[in-house]
Protein backbone atom coordinates (compact mmCIF):
# COMPACT_ATOMS: atom_id res chain seq x y z
CA UNK A 1 0.00 0.00 0.00
CA UNK A 2 2.08 3.22 -1.37
CA UNK A 3 0.73 6.85 0.19
CA UNK A 4 1.65 9.71 -2.36
CA UNK A 5 2.28 12.78 -1.30
CA UNK A 6 2.89 15.74 -4.04
CA UNK A 7 4.08 18.82 -4.15
CA UNK A 8 0.96 21.75 -4.21
CA UNK A 9 0.81 23.32 -7.50
CA UNK A 10 -2.04 25.82 -6.74
CA UNK A 11 -0.68 29.48 -6.37
CA UNK A 12 0.35 30.41 -3.35
CA UNK A 13 -0.17 27.30 -1.67
CA UNK A 14 2.66 26.72 1.16
CA UNK A 15 1.27 23.83 3.01
CA UNK A 16 1.73 20.00 2.41
CA UNK A 17 -0.49 16.90 3.47
CA UNK A 18 2.20 14.84 4.90
CA UNK A 19 5.11 16.18 7.55
CA UNK A 20 8.27 14.63 7.94
CA UNK A 21 7.32 13.44 11.47
CA UNK A 22 3.52 11.90 10.68
CA UNK A 23 5.02 10.27 7.65
CA UNK A 24 7.69 8.46 9.73
CA UNK A 25 4.49 7.30 11.78
CA UNK A 26 2.96 6.22 8.75
CA UNK A 27 5.80 3.90 7.66
CA UNK A 28 6.36 2.62 11.20
CA UNK A 29 2.67 1.27 10.91
CA UNK A 30 4.10 -0.36 8.19
CA UNK A 31 2.95 2.28 4.99
CA UNK A 32 5.27 2.79 2.07
CA UNK A 33 4.80 6.42 1.63
CA UNK A 34 6.30 8.08 -1.65
CA UNK A 35 6.86 12.33 -1.33
CA UNK A 36 7.69 14.06 -4.68
CA UNK A 37 10.76 15.76 -4.43
CA UNK A 38 10.66 19.68 -3.03
CA UNK A 39 6.95 18.80 -1.76
CA UNK A 40 7.76 19.98 1.75
CA UNK A 41 9.96 22.76 0.85
CA UNK A 42 7.27 25.71 1.45
CA UNK A 43 6.71 24.79 4.58
CA UNK A 44 10.33 24.31 5.39
CA UNK A 45 10.48 20.51 5.64
CA UNK A 46 13.20 19.33 3.13
CA UNK A 47 13.71 16.35 1.19
CA UNK A 48 16.97 14.82 3.48
CA UNK A 49 14.15 15.13 6.24
CA UNK A 50 11.56 12.79 4.75
CA UNK A 51 14.00 10.30 3.55
CA UNK A 52 15.14 10.10 7.51
CA UNK A 53 11.63 9.75 8.63
CA UNK A 54 11.69 6.18 6.09
CA UNK A 55 9.51 7.51 2.74
CA UNK A 56 11.17 7.36 -0.71
CA UNK A 57 11.02 10.25 -3.00
CA UNK A 58 9.69 10.81 -6.53
CA UNK A 59 11.26 12.76 -9.22
CA UNK A 60 8.37 14.65 -10.41
CA UNK A 61 4.38 14.65 -10.03
CA UNK A 62 4.15 11.78 -12.76
CA UNK A 63 6.02 9.26 -10.69
CA UNK A 64 4.48 10.05 -7.57
CA UNK A 65 0.74 9.85 -9.12
CA UNK A 66 1.69 6.42 -11.40
CA UNK A 67 3.10 4.47 -8.53
CA UNK A 68 0.78 5.61 -5.26
CA UNK A 69 -2.66 4.18 -4.48
CA UNK A 70 -3.77 6.81 -2.58
CA UNK A 71 -2.22 10.54 -3.10
CA UNK A 72 -3.31 12.85 -0.15
CA UNK A 73 -3.62 16.48 -1.17
CA UNK A 74 -4.20 19.83 0.80
CA UNK A 75 -5.94 21.48 -2.32
CA UNK A 76 -8.18 20.11 -5.05
CA UNK A 77 -6.42 17.63 -7.88
CA UNK A 78 -5.75 20.13 -10.98
CA UNK A 79 -6.99 19.04 -14.37
CA UNK A 80 -3.04 18.02 -15.23
CA UNK A 81 -2.84 15.89 -11.65
CA UNK A 82 -6.50 14.04 -12.58
CA UNK A 83 -4.58 13.14 -15.82
CA UNK A 84 -1.92 11.60 -13.92
CA UNK A 85 -4.12 9.86 -11.49
CA UNK A 86 -4.37 5.59 -11.80
CA UNK A 87 -7.52 4.35 -12.89
CA UNK A 88 -8.87 3.03 -9.93
CA UNK A 89 -6.33 4.82 -7.41
CA UNK A 90 -7.72 7.25 -4.41
CA UNK A 91 -7.02 10.46 -3.72
CA UNK A 92 -7.81 12.56 -0.49
CA UNK A 93 -8.13 16.38 -0.66
CA UNK A 94 -9.88 19.60 0.52
CA UNK A 95 -12.50 20.85 -1.53
CA UNK A 96 -16.04 21.91 -1.60
CA UNK A 97 -17.22 19.35 -4.61
CA UNK A 98 -19.90 21.48 -5.27
CA UNK A 99 -17.40 24.65 -6.27
CA UNK A 100 -14.98 22.17 -8.25
CA UNK A 101 -17.65 20.80 -10.47
CA UNK A 102 -15.42 19.85 -13.33
CA UNK A 103 -12.83 18.01 -11.48
CA UNK A 104 -15.20 15.89 -9.64
CA UNK A 105 -16.78 15.28 -13.36
CA UNK A 106 -12.98 14.83 -14.14
CA UNK A 107 -12.35 12.59 -11.32
CA UNK A 108 -15.66 10.22 -11.42
CA UNK A 109 -14.30 9.89 -15.21
CA UNK A 110 -11.09 8.45 -13.95
CA UNK A 111 -12.71 6.16 -11.99
CA UNK A 112 -10.58 7.71 -8.84
CA UNK A 113 -12.03 7.14 -5.43
CA UNK A 114 -11.87 10.51 -4.01
CA UNK A 115 -12.73 12.31 -0.26
CA UNK A 116 -12.92 15.55 0.24
CA UNK A 117 -12.03 16.11 4.14
CA UNK A 118 -14.35 19.53 3.92
CA UNK A 119 -17.50 16.79 3.98
CA UNK A 120 -16.54 15.30 7.21
CA UNK A 121 -19.17 15.10 9.70
CA UNK A 122 -19.13 17.13 12.91
CA UNK A 123 -18.57 14.13 15.40
CA UNK A 124 -16.65 12.94 18.23
CA UNK A 125 -15.33 10.37 16.33
CA UNK A 126 -13.74 12.64 13.37
CA UNK A 127 -12.56 14.97 15.53
CA UNK A 128 -9.21 13.96 15.00
CA UNK A 129 -9.58 14.37 11.16
CA UNK A 130 -11.19 17.66 11.43
CA UNK A 131 -9.29 20.08 8.99
CA UNK A 132 -11.43 22.51 8.78
CA UNK A 133 -11.25 22.82 12.32
CA UNK A 134 -7.38 22.74 12.41
CA UNK A 135 -7.27 25.01 9.25
CA UNK A 136 -9.38 27.55 11.37
CA UNK A 137 -7.25 27.72 14.35
CA UNK A 138 -5.01 29.17 12.16
CA UNK A 139 -7.05 31.44 10.25
CA UNK A 140 -8.54 32.63 13.60
CA UNK A 141 -4.85 33.56 14.86
CA UNK A 142 -3.21 34.86 11.59
CA UNK A 143 -6.84 37.59 11.22
CA UNK A 144 -5.48 39.08 14.73
CA UNK A 145 -1.82 39.34 13.49
CA UNK A 146 -2.87 41.37 10.09
CA UNK A 147 -5.16 43.37 11.92
CA UNK A 148 -2.36 44.26 14.58
CA UNK A 149 -0.17 45.07 11.49
CA UNK A 150 -2.70 47.03 9.75
CA UNK A 151 -3.97 49.61 12.52
CA UNK A 152 -2.34 52.25 13.17
CA UNK A 153 -2.29 51.61 16.97
CA UNK A 154 -0.99 49.58 20.03
CA UNK A 155 -2.87 46.27 20.91
CA UNK A 156 -1.84 46.88 24.61
CA UNK A 157 -2.33 49.35 26.63
CA UNK A 158 1.38 51.35 27.29
CA UNK A 159 2.06 53.32 30.17
CA UNK A 160 5.26 55.23 28.91
CA UNK A 161 6.53 58.54 29.56
CA UNK A 162 5.22 59.98 26.67
CA UNK A 163 1.80 59.35 28.48
CA UNK A 164 -1.07 56.53 28.52
CA UNK A 165 -2.21 54.90 25.10
CA UNK A 166 -5.33 52.28 25.67
CA UNK A 167 -5.76 49.18 24.53
CA UNK A 168 -6.73 48.36 20.99
CA UNK A 169 -10.98 47.70 21.23
CA UNK A 170 -11.16 44.36 19.22
CA UNK A 171 -14.49 42.83 18.10
CA UNK A 172 -15.16 39.01 16.90
CA UNK A 173 -18.34 38.33 15.17
CA UNK A 174 -18.67 34.42 14.90
CA UNK A 175 -17.45 32.85 18.09
CA UNK A 176 -16.66 29.27 16.26
CA UNK A 177 -13.40 27.62 15.72
CA UNK A 178 -11.75 30.86 13.88
CA UNK A 179 -13.71 33.34 16.24
CA UNK A 180 -12.48 31.78 19.44
CA UNK A 181 -8.95 31.36 18.37
CA UNK A 182 -9.15 35.08 17.12
CA UNK A 183 -10.39 35.96 20.95
CA UNK A 184 -7.67 34.30 22.45
CA UNK A 185 -4.91 35.99 20.40
CA UNK A 186 -6.52 39.44 20.41
CA UNK A 187 -6.48 39.01 24.30
CA UNK A 188 -3.02 37.58 24.27
CA UNK A 189 -1.53 41.08 22.52
CA UNK A 190 -3.62 43.08 25.47
CA UNK A 191 -6.49 44.08 23.69
CA UNK A 192 -10.12 44.54 24.88
CA UNK A 193 -12.09 42.26 23.12
CA UNK A 194 -16.04 41.46 22.81
CA UNK A 195 -17.81 38.78 20.89
CA UNK A 196 -20.74 38.26 19.25
CA UNK A 197 -22.51 35.00 17.97
CA UNK A 198 -26.16 34.07 17.49
CA UNK A 199 -25.66 30.61 19.49
CA UNK A 200 -26.11 31.67 22.99
CA UNK A 201 -24.46 28.47 24.23
CA UNK A 202 -20.35 30.04 22.82
CA UNK A 203 -21.13 33.08 25.52
CA UNK A 204 -19.55 30.81 28.25
CA UNK A 205 -16.16 30.18 25.79
CA UNK A 206 -15.69 33.36 25.16
CA UNK A 207 -15.96 34.38 28.72
CA UNK A 208 -13.46 32.11 29.78
CA UNK A 209 -11.01 33.86 27.50
CA UNK A 210 -11.41 37.10 28.76
CA UNK A 211 -13.89 38.28 26.23
CA UNK A 212 -17.21 40.32 26.63
CA UNK A 213 -19.97 38.30 24.80
CA UNK A 214 -22.34 41.07 23.47
CA UNK A 215 -26.34 39.62 24.07
CA UNK A 216 -28.62 40.06 21.72
CA UNK A 217 -31.85 38.73 22.80
CA UNK A 218 -32.97 37.13 19.82
CA UNK A 219 -35.90 35.76 20.04
CA UNK A 220 -35.63 32.41 18.19
CA UNK A 221 -33.27 29.45 18.38
CA UNK A 222 -29.77 30.50 16.45
CA UNK A 223 -28.16 27.34 16.27
CA UNK A 224 -29.46 24.06 14.57
CA UNK A 225 -28.50 20.80 13.81
CA UNK A 226 -24.88 19.67 14.59
CA UNK A 227 -23.72 22.76 17.05
CA UNK A 228 -23.74 24.75 13.90
CA UNK A 229 -25.66 28.08 13.51
CA UNK A 230 -28.97 28.14 11.57
CA UNK A 231 -29.83 31.01 9.04
CA UNK A 232 -32.19 33.89 11.11
CA UNK A 233 -35.40 34.99 9.77
CA UNK A 234 -35.62 38.15 8.39
CA UNK A 235 -36.84 40.12 11.31
CA UNK A 236 -34.22 38.74 13.53
CA UNK A 237 -32.01 39.33 10.94
CA UNK A 238 -32.91 43.32 10.51
CA UNK A 239 -32.32 43.37 14.65
CA UNK A 240 -29.11 41.67 14.59
CA UNK A 241 -27.67 43.90 11.93
CA UNK A 242 -28.79 47.33 14.27
CA UNK A 243 -27.31 45.74 16.76
CA UNK A 244 -23.60 44.93 14.97
CA UNK A 245 -23.90 48.50 13.66
CA UNK A 246 -23.88 49.84 17.14
CA UNK A 247 -21.26 47.75 18.66
CA UNK A 248 -18.63 48.25 15.95
CA UNK A 249 -18.63 52.30 16.14
CA UNK A 250 -16.47 51.60 19.42
CA UNK A 251 -13.85 48.93 17.80
CA UNK A 252 -10.61 49.85 15.95
CA UNK A 253 -10.69 46.39 14.92
CA UNK A 254 -13.27 43.72 14.02
CA UNK A 255 -12.60 40.11 12.99
CA UNK A 256 -15.69 38.51 11.13
CA UNK A 257 -15.79 34.52 10.92
CA UNK A 258 -20.19 34.12 10.76
CA UNK A 259 -20.46 30.49 8.70
CA UNK A 260 -23.96 28.84 8.00
CA UNK A 261 -22.66 25.46 6.66
CA UNK A 262 -23.98 25.08 3.01
CA UNK A 263 -24.96 28.24 2.94
CA UNK A 264 -23.56 32.47 1.66
CA UNK A 265 -21.99 33.86 4.70
CA UNK A 266 -24.43 36.00 6.47
CA UNK A 267 -23.97 39.55 5.97
CA UNK A 268 -23.46 41.56 9.44
CA UNK A 269 -21.41 44.42 8.52
CA UNK A 270 -23.49 46.91 6.35
CA UNK A 271 -21.83 49.56 4.13
CA UNK A 272 -23.82 51.84 6.83
CA UNK A 273 -22.51 50.54 9.28
CA UNK A 274 -18.85 50.92 7.91
CA UNK A 275 -20.02 54.37 7.71
CA UNK A 276 -20.59 54.82 11.24
CA UNK A 277 -17.07 53.17 12.23
CA UNK A 278 -14.06 55.08 13.70
CA UNK A 279 -11.71 56.44 10.71
CA UNK A 280 -8.57 54.29 11.07
CA UNK A 281 -10.37 51.11 12.23
CA UNK A 282 -9.80 47.82 10.63
CA UNK A 283 -11.99 45.24 9.48
CA UNK A 284 -10.57 41.45 8.63
CA UNK A 285 -13.50 39.04 6.91
CA UNK A 286 -12.70 35.92 6.96
CA UNK A 287 -15.54 34.41 5.56
CA UNK A 288 -15.12 35.89 1.97
CA UNK A 289 -14.33 32.97 0.29
CA UNK A 290 -18.33 32.24 1.40
CA UNK A 291 -19.61 35.42 0.06
CA UNK A 292 -18.06 37.73 3.10
CA UNK A 293 -19.82 39.41 6.59
CA UNK A 294 -18.81 42.57 5.57
CA UNK A 295 -20.30 43.86 2.60
CA UNK A 296 -17.65 45.92 0.84
CA UNK A 297 -15.34 43.48 1.45
CA UNK A 298 -13.81 42.08 -1.73
CA UNK A 299 -12.05 38.47 -2.20
CA UNK A 300 -8.21 39.00 -1.87
CA UNK A 301 -8.47 42.62 -1.95
CA UNK A 302 -7.52 45.47 0.55
CA UNK A 303 -10.68 47.90 0.60
CA UNK A 304 -11.05 51.42 2.39
CA UNK A 305 -14.37 53.25 2.57
CA UNK A 306 -15.25 56.01 5.21
CA UNK A 307 -11.36 55.77 6.34
CA UNK A 308 -12.03 51.96 7.52
CA UNK A 309 -9.59 49.48 6.25
CA UNK A 310 -11.31 45.98 4.91
CA UNK A 311 -9.61 43.14 4.30
CA UNK A 312 -10.43 40.14 2.85
CA UNK A 313 -7.27 37.59 3.04
CA UNK A 314 -7.72 34.19 1.39
CA UNK A 315 -6.24 31.37 2.11
CA UNK A 316 -4.47 32.34 5.66
CA UNK A 317 -3.45 29.06 6.36
CA UNK A 318 -0.91 28.77 3.99
CA UNK A 319 0.95 31.80 5.23
CA UNK A 320 1.97 29.64 8.46
CA UNK A 321 2.64 26.75 6.55
CA UNK A 322 4.62 24.88 9.14
CA UNK A 323 1.81 24.70 11.76
CA UNK A 324 -0.80 24.47 9.52
CA UNK A 325 0.94 21.20 7.71
CA UNK A 326 1.60 19.94 11.00
CA UNK A 327 -2.16 19.72 12.16
CA UNK A 328 -3.69 18.83 8.35
CA UNK A 329 -1.10 16.12 8.21
CA UNK A 330 -2.16 14.62 11.64
CA UNK A 331 -5.89 14.57 10.44
CA UNK A 332 -5.34 13.37 7.04
CA UNK A 333 -3.74 10.59 8.79
CA UNK A 334 -6.46 9.50 11.58
CA UNK A 335 -8.29 9.47 8.04
CA UNK A 336 -6.25 7.14 5.94
CA UNK A 337 -6.43 4.87 8.90
CA UNK A 338 -9.98 4.43 8.43
CA UNK A 339 -9.81 3.30 5.09
CA UNK A 340 -6.48 1.42 5.12
CA UNK A 341 -7.54 -2.09 7.01
CA UNK A 342 -4.08 -4.87 6.80
CA UNK A 343 -2.07 -2.66 4.73
CA UNK A 344 -4.75 -2.01 1.78
CA UNK A 345 -7.68 0.08 1.00
CA UNK A 346 -10.58 -1.37 2.50
CA UNK A 347 -13.51 0.88 2.47
CA UNK A 348 -16.41 0.68 4.18
CA UNK A 349 -19.35 2.44 2.92
CA UNK A 350 -21.32 1.44 6.25
CA UNK A 351 -19.17 4.13 7.97
CA UNK A 352 -20.81 7.25 8.03
CA UNK A 353 -17.38 9.13 7.83
CA UNK A 354 -16.51 7.09 4.58
CA UNK A 355 -20.09 7.19 3.24
CA UNK A 356 -20.31 11.40 3.83
CA UNK A 357 -16.69 12.23 2.52
CA UNK A 358 -16.35 10.13 -0.68
CA UNK A 359 -17.34 12.25 -3.61
CA UNK A 360 -15.95 9.62 -6.48
CA UNK A 361 -16.00 5.62 -6.39
CA UNK A 362 -16.35 3.40 -9.48
CA UNK A 363 -17.25 5.80 -11.87
CA UNK A 364 -19.59 7.70 -9.71
CA UNK A 365 -20.40 10.78 -8.77
CA UNK A 366 -21.43 11.08 -4.87
CA UNK A 367 -21.49 14.10 -3.80
CA UNK A 368 -22.23 17.19 -5.87
P1 LIG B 1 -17.61 27.70 12.59
O1 LIG B 1 -18.80 27.09 11.95
O2 LIG B 1 -16.87 26.97 13.65
O3 LIG B 1 -18.01 29.13 13.22
C1 LIG B 1 -18.86 30.03 12.60
C2 LIG B 1 -19.59 30.78 13.71
O4 LIG B 1 -20.42 31.78 13.11
C3 LIG B 1 -20.51 29.86 14.52
O5 LIG B 1 -20.18 29.97 15.90
C4 LIG B 1 -21.90 30.41 14.24
O6 LIG B 1 -22.79 30.29 15.35
C5 LIG B 1 -21.59 31.86 13.90
N1 LIG B 1 -22.66 32.53 13.16
C6 LIG B 1 -23.40 32.05 12.13
N2 LIG B 1 -24.30 32.97 11.74
C7 LIG B 1 -24.12 34.06 12.52
C8 LIG B 1 -24.74 35.33 12.59
N3 LIG B 1 -25.75 35.67 11.78
N4 LIG B 1 -24.28 36.20 13.53
C9 LIG B 1 -23.28 35.87 14.37
N5 LIG B 1 -22.64 34.68 14.34
C10 LIG B 1 -23.07 33.79 13.44
O7 LIG B 1 -16.65 28.12 11.38
P2 LIG B 1 -15.06 28.32 11.47
O8 LIG B 1 -14.40 27.02 11.23
O9 LIG B 1 -14.72 29.12 12.68
O10 LIG B 1 -14.80 29.22 10.18
C11 LIG B 1 -15.23 30.58 10.18
C12 LIG B 1 -15.06 31.19 8.80
O11 LIG B 1 -13.69 31.32 8.48
C13 LIG B 1 -15.69 30.37 7.67
O12 LIG B 1 -16.35 31.26 6.79
C14 LIG B 1 -14.50 29.77 6.98
O13 LIG B 1 -14.76 29.49 5.62
C15 LIG B 1 -13.50 30.87 7.15
N6 LIG B 1 -12.11 30.51 6.96
C16 LIG B 1 -11.40 31.41 6.23
C17 LIG B 1 -10.08 31.19 5.96
C18 LIG B 1 -9.32 32.23 5.19
O14 LIG B 1 -8.12 32.06 4.95
N7 LIG B 1 -9.98 33.27 4.75
C19 LIG B 1 -9.41 29.95 6.40
C20 LIG B 1 -10.23 29.09 7.23
C21 LIG B 1 -11.56 29.38 7.49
Amino acid sequence: MKIGVPKETAVNERRVALTPDVTGRLVKSGLTVLVERGAGAAASFGDEAYRAAGAALAANAAELFAQSDIVLKVQPPSADEIRLCREGGALVALFQPSAEREAVSQLAARKVTAFSLALLPRITRAQAMDVLSSQATVAGYKAVLIAAAATGRFLPMLVTAAGTLPPARVLVLGAGVAGLQAIATARRLGSVVSAFDVRPVVKEQVESLGARFLALEIGEQGEGTGGYAKQLSEETHRRELAFIAQAVKDADIVITTAAIPGKRAPILITNDAVAGMKQGSVIVDLAVETGGNCEAAQPGADVVRNGVLILGPLNLPSTLPVHASQMYARNISSFVALLVKDGALRLDFEDEIVRDTCVTHAGEVRKT
